[in-house]
Parts: structure tokens; C-alpha cells; sequence
């Protein structure tokens, strides 16, 4: 396997399995944002509004890809636009496809998005998850620093309503 930074034309050209991917993600219960089911139209619609900060340089897409060049997860590194905080950047939408878990996939994507991180002089990730599910034991297994829960933050994907913990990592 290995991950790629994706350019703003092959990020257009991927938005076809990036909507496979986040709908798989949420037909498995993830939560991701959307509730069960999430049609393909919507899944697109989302990765298509993320093309205006690929564009700009603010958001990056990571994917994995296999042997045969399938994309088997994806991550995005996203710039904080706010002037005062020019060393943080936002994880988001770290999805791994359902066929290909616990392979390493998140892993690498997760190892590739901080080592650009540094690269391009970024001091500080942030982000939220799901607290008590999978996506807590991988974020603590990468090292990611848990800062709190609030409860019944937002719902899962399959209509549960989930606590969600804040973490970050000083690059
Ligand atoms: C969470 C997720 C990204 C992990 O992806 P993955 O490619 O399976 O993760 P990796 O194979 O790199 O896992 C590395 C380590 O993290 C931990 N880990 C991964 N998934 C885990 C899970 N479901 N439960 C507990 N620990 C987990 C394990 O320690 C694992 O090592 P091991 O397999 O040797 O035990 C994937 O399950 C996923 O896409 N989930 C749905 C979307 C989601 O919740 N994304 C997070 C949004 S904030």
C-alpha cells in the first residue's frame, strides 16, 4: 500500500470512490457527520464542496491505495482559516472502507498526514470523535492527546446519540 497527497485534479477525479468510501463508512455505523442512509448524490455533494479548499491550498486529501491503485481510505488535513491560529490544522473525514480495516490503512494515512503536517510548518492538530467506539482506540494508538468528552454530542450514523471526544498532538 502507500498514501498520496492528492492535487486538486486528482482530487476531482476521486470524488467518485471518496462518496463510496463515506457511504460505506456510514452504512457501518460511523460517525461521520451524516445519518444512515446517505445516498451517493449527497456523499457527493459533500466531497464536491471540499474542492474549493483543495483549491486554495487550505484543505489536503490523503488516500490509500492498494496494489491495484484502489483507493482503500482517504483522510483530510484542513488549514484553520482563522489569522490567529496559522499552526493549527483540523483532521477530518478519516475513513477507511470496510473491506480493508485493520490492515494499517488509517496508520499510514494518519503517518503520511502529520509528516506534511511538519513539512509545511504546522505545529498543532486538532480534532473531535467518537467517544468509547473504534475510531478512540485508533486516535489513542496513534498517540493523539484525549482532552474530554461531551456527551450526546452528536448522532451516529445508525441514530444513536454518541459522546464525543476532543484530541489533539503538538507536532
Ligand atoms: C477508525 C478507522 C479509521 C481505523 O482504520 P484502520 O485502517 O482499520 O486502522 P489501522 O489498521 O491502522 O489500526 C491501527 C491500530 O489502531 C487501533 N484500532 C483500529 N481500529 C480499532 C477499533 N475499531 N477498535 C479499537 N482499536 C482500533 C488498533 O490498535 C490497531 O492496531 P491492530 O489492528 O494491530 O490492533 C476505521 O475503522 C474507520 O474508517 N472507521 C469508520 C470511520 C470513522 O469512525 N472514522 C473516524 C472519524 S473521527
Amino acid at each position: 500500500m502507500h498514501v498520496k497527497l492528492l492535487s486538486p485534479s486528482e482530487a476531482e477525479q476521486a470524488l467518485e470512490r471518496l462518496s463510496e468510501i463515506l457511504v460505506d463508512a456510514v452504512a457501518h455505523g460511523a460517525g461521520v457527520s451524516f445519518m444512515h442512509p446517505l445516498s451517493r448524490n449527497d456523499a457527493h455533494n459533500y466531497w464536491r464542496t471540499q474542492m474549493g479548499g483543495v483549491a486554495l491550498l487550505q484543505t489536503f486529501i490523503f488516500v490509500c491505495l492498494d496494489r491495484s491503485s484502489t483507493i482503500t481510505g482517504t483522510v483530510m488535513l484542513q488549514k484553520s482559516w482563522a489569522p490567529n491560529q496559522p499552526h493549527r490544522a483540523d483532521v477530518a473525514k478519516l475513513l477507511v472502507h470496510s473491506d480493508y480495516r485493520r490492515q494499517g490503512v488509517a496508520s499510514a494515512l494518519m503517518l503520511a498526514l502529520e509528516k506534511y503536517a511538519v513539512d509545511i510548518g504546522l505545529k498543532l492538530i486538532t480534532f473531535d470523535a467518537v467517544a468509547g467506539g473504534g475510531a478512540e482506540g485508533f486516535y489513542r494508538t496513534m498517540g493523539y492527546v484525549p482532552v474530554g468528552v461531551i456527551p450526546g454530542y452528536a448522532y451516529s450514523g445508525d441514530g444513536k446519540l454518541d459522546d464525543t471526544m476532543f484530541f489533539y498532538k503538538t507536532l
